[in-house]
């Protein structure tokens, strides 16, 4: 009997050193939990590029609760490229001091004095896009770094990779993260090169699916050896990932440019399509300035509420007719948001007729049969109901501008 129990102890103790469990096995999977509804917050990199520094963060925390836009669902204050100095002799990184005299940690705690949450930038390469110092070969210990300052967001991007594979590479810093043990949610930023949809959704919360957004409504920038796209080209680039999107997982079409100059309608058609494909949202202006209808467009509740819906259902593409296309999006109780969005350079009239018109989203299993069922009309942006759907509903699109609908029973 002796001899049974020492051996019993002998094999469990083996067991546990050389079999699961053991101190060796790493978590490649993201933290379970966060992102339940695409992450809200403001990133610098749209308006500030590499000018940013702790008083301009802290200005911007300010701001995102004085205008009201914390209040409207924002959480996530994320500096972009270039906060970074050098790695001191132990490996570990720290910002640069002359832009972040007080460090981190003082401005993760201000933010988080703030009832918000604070998100940093690094890169799986040697370095950074901006040319900053990048986590490859550090991942553990800048993953360290940052669960002691308190960072809750990451956004690691993709430059100076050369050699590396991106689905191996984003999970050494998830490994890292969760090593570090501070939940954080994990922005994977390659641009949709390595199809990032398809291993993304266990590794990371969201996934670049473009190369970055250009502040047009149509257009493509060409800086030589890289291009970036206006809002309809990255628009037409999300077709085909939509059953890849849900809680805790989205596809990111890139940050928005609501406020840094297109026209108002433009920017009211931007932030249509990136409520109805359930985009992040992460504002992407200086706060601390905006026009008042940048701020009525940013914080529209019933536009987010779209975007938020807790279904998680990726809207899509129905229709395209004269430049108008119809978008829908399958929401909580059975509403649905119709979006009208013209694309041409002139006004355009639009006539859907309810129901001759059944649709049905295979991928959702939902259905909107107007000829089963009356809905009501709520008109987004205009703030009012719009009669149901026993009539067709007539419209007119101004040129790049979009109508934004709710339809519930
Ligand atoms: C890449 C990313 C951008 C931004 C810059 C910073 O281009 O795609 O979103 O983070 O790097 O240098």
């Amino acid at each position: 009997m002796k001899n049974v129990l020492l051996f019993l102890t002998l094999f469990t103790l083996s067991a546990a050193s050389f079999g699961q469990g053991n101190n060796y096995a790493q978590n490649y999977k993201k933290f379970e939990g966060l992102a339940q509804t695409p992450p809200m917050g403001w990133n610098s990199w749209n308006k500030f590029a590499c000018n940013v520094d702790e008083k301009l963060i802290r200005e911007i925390a300010d701001a995102m609760v004085s205008s009201g836009m914390k209040d409207a669902g924002y959480t996530y204050i994320n500096i972009d490229d270039c906060w970074h100095g050098d790695r001191d002799s132990l490996g570990f990184i720290h910002p640069d001091p002359r832009r972040f005299p007080s460090g981190m940690k003082a401005l993760a705690d201000y933010i988080h004095s703030k009832g918000l949450k604070m998100g940093i930038y690094s890169d799986a390469g040697s370095q950074t896009c901006g040319g900053r110092p990048g986590s490859r070969g550090y991942e553990f210990q800048d993953a360290q770094q940052y669960a002691k300052w308190g960072i809750d967001y990451l956004k690691y991007d993709w430059c100076n990779t050369e050699g590396l594979k991106a689905e191996g590479a984003y999970k050494t810093i998830t490994a890292a993260l969760r090593k570090a043990g501070r939940p954080v949610v994990l922005s994977i930023c390659e641009w949709g090169n390595d199809k990032p949809w398809e291993w993304g959704p266990e590794v990371g919360h969201l996934w670049r699916t473009t190369g970055d957004i250009y502040n047009c409504f149509d257009c493509v920038k060409d800086h030589g050896t890289w291009k970036s796209f206006g809002v309809m080209q990255i628009l037409d680039k999300q077709e085909g990932l939509r059953q890849y999107a849900g809680p805790g997982q989205w596809n990111d079409p890139d940050m928005l440019e609501v406020g840094n100059g297109m026209p108002v309608h433009e920017d009211r058609a931007h932030f249509s399509m990136w409520a109805m494909i359930a985009a992040p949202l992460i504002a992407g202006n200086d706060l601390r300035n905006m026009s008042k209808e940048t701020l009525a467009i940013l914080t529209h509740k019933e536009a987010i509420a779209i975007n938020q819906d807790k279904l998680g259902i990726q809207g899509f593409r129905y229709a395209k007719k004269d430049s108008v296309e119809t978008w829908l999006k399958p929401l909580d109780n059975g509403k649905w948001a119709v979006c009208f969005l013209n694309r041409s350079n002139t006004p355009q009239k639009v006539n859907f007729d309810w129901k001759n018109t059944p649709i049905s989203d295979e991928l959702s299993k939902r259905e909107l049969n107007a000829a089963k069922t009356t809905y009501k009309i709520r008109d987004v942006w205009a703030r009012k109901a719009q009669g149901n759907t026993k009539k067709a509903y007539a419209a007119t699109v101004p040129r790049h501008d979009a109508i934004l609908l709710v339809l519930s029973e």
